[in-house]
C-alpha cells in the first residue's frame, strides 16, 4: 500500500535496477485467474452506488471487467492513452525512493502475485487485486492521475526533509482510504476500501468511524491503523480541490509546523473539524481497545 518497513535494500535476483520484474502473465494458473474473478464478482455487486464516479468510469474505460487477471501490457496501453500512466510489476514492497521515482514518472508499481483462496479477506502485502482493481481505475481520471504524480514528486522532496511520516498519512487518508462527497452522497475512492468487501460496507454504513471534512494539516497530524478498519475517514469535496490544495501548498513549512505539534490521537475530534459523522467507535471498543494504536 505504499509505506512499510519490511523492505530489502537492493533489488532481488531477477529484478531490474529499478526493481521492476516481468509480470509473467502467461504463467498465471487457471486457479489464480479464477481467484481474481471471484474477488471481482464479489466487489462488482457491492460497489455501484458506493464508489466514486471516477473509479467506475476508470473500470469501464480500462475494460477491467474482462475475466482473469489483467495483462499489464494491455492495461498500460489503455492507461497511457488516457492519462500517460503505465503499470509495472514489482516483487512486493519496494524502497520509498524507488516507489516515489516510479510514481513521479507515472509508473504505478503493482504486485504481480494474487492472494490465496484462504486469504480472500486479509493480506499483509498488496497483491495484484488490491493494486490493479483498487488503484488503477483511479489512474484513468486525469485529475487524480495528476495528483498521484505530484505526490511522487512530493515524496522525493519529503525524503530530503525527513517528513515521510506526515506525507505518508496524506497517502493513507486519500489514496488508500479516502471518501468523496458527490451530489448523490458520500462515495469511496480509496483503494484500500474499494478492494475490501467488508470495509466497502463499513466505510459508508457503519456508525463506528468518524467521517471528517478533509483538511491537509489535520490529516497529516492524524495517526492511522494498518491492522483493521479505519476509525477515521476524511472526505474531500472534489478531486480538483484535492489536487489544488496539495499542489499549491508548499509542504516544507507545514512539515515544520506539524513537527512542533502533537500527533492527533486516532479517534479524536478536533475543535475545527467539519464533522460529517461523529463515530460511536463501537467497533473499536468491541475489540477490547486493541484498535487504538497509541
Ligand atoms: N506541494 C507539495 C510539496 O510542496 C508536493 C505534493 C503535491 C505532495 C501533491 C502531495 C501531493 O511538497
Ligand atoms: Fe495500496
Amino acid at each position: 500500500m505504499g509505506n512499510d518497513t519490511h523492505v530489502l535494500d537492493s533489488p532481488p535476483e531477477g529484478a531490474a535496477a529499478d526493481w521492476t520484474i516481468p509480470q509473467n502473465w502467461a504463467h498465471y494458473t487457471p486457479e489464480e485467474h479464477a481467484t481474481w474473478d471471484l474477488l471481482f464478482e464479489r466487489q462488482a455487486k457491492l460497489l455501484p452506488g458506493r464508489t466514486s464516479n471516477a473509479w467506475l468510469r476508470g473500470l469501464d474505460v480500462l475494460k477491467l471487467s474482462k475475466p482473469g487477471i489483467p495483462d499489464f501490457e494491455e492495461l498500460s496501453e489503455r492507461l497511457m492513452g488516457v492519462t500517460g500512466w503505465k503499470v509495472v510489476a514489482v516483487p512486493g514492497l519496494v524502497p520509498d525512493d524507488v516507489f516515489f521515482d516510479h510514481m513521479a514518472n507515472r509508473r504505478f508499481v503493482a504486485g504481480n502475485f494474487i492472494r490465496r483462496r484462504d486469504q480472500l479477506d486479509y493480506l499483509q502485502e498488496p497483491d495484484v487485486f488490491h493494486d490493479v482493481f483498487g488503484h488503477v481505475p483511479m489512474l484513468a481520471d486525469p485529475v487524480f492521475a495528476d495528483y498521484l504524480a505530484a505526490y511522487g514528486r512530493g515524496g522525493q522532496r519529503a525524503l530530503g526533509l525527513d517528513a515521510l511520516k506526515y506525507l505518508g498519512r496524506l497517502y493513507w487518508y486519500t489514496v488508500e482510504f479516502g471518501l468523496i462527497a458527490e451530489p448523490e452522497g458520500l462515495r469511496i475512492y480509496g483503494s484500500g476500501i474499494v478492494s475490501s468487501a467488508a470495509e466497502s460496507r463499513f466505510a459508508l454504513d457503519d456508525p463506528s468511524p468518524n467521517r471528517i471534512g478533509f483538511d491537509l494539516k489535520r490529516v497529516m497530524r492524524t495517526e492511522y491503523r494498518i491492522d483493521d478498519f479505519q476509525q477515521n475517514y476524511f472526505v474531500i469535496p472534489s478531486f480538483d480541490e484535492l489536487l489544488r490544495v496539495t499542489v499549491e501548498t508548499d509542504f516544507a513549512p507545514l512539515y515544520e509546523a506539524i513537527a512542533r505539534q502533537p500527533d492527533i490521537r486516532i479517534a479524536a475530534i478536533e475543535p475545527n473539524d467539519v464533522v460529517i459523522t461523529h463515530g460511536t467507535q463501537d467497533y473499536a471498543r468491541a475489540k477490547g481497545g486493541t484498535a487504538i494504536l497509541a
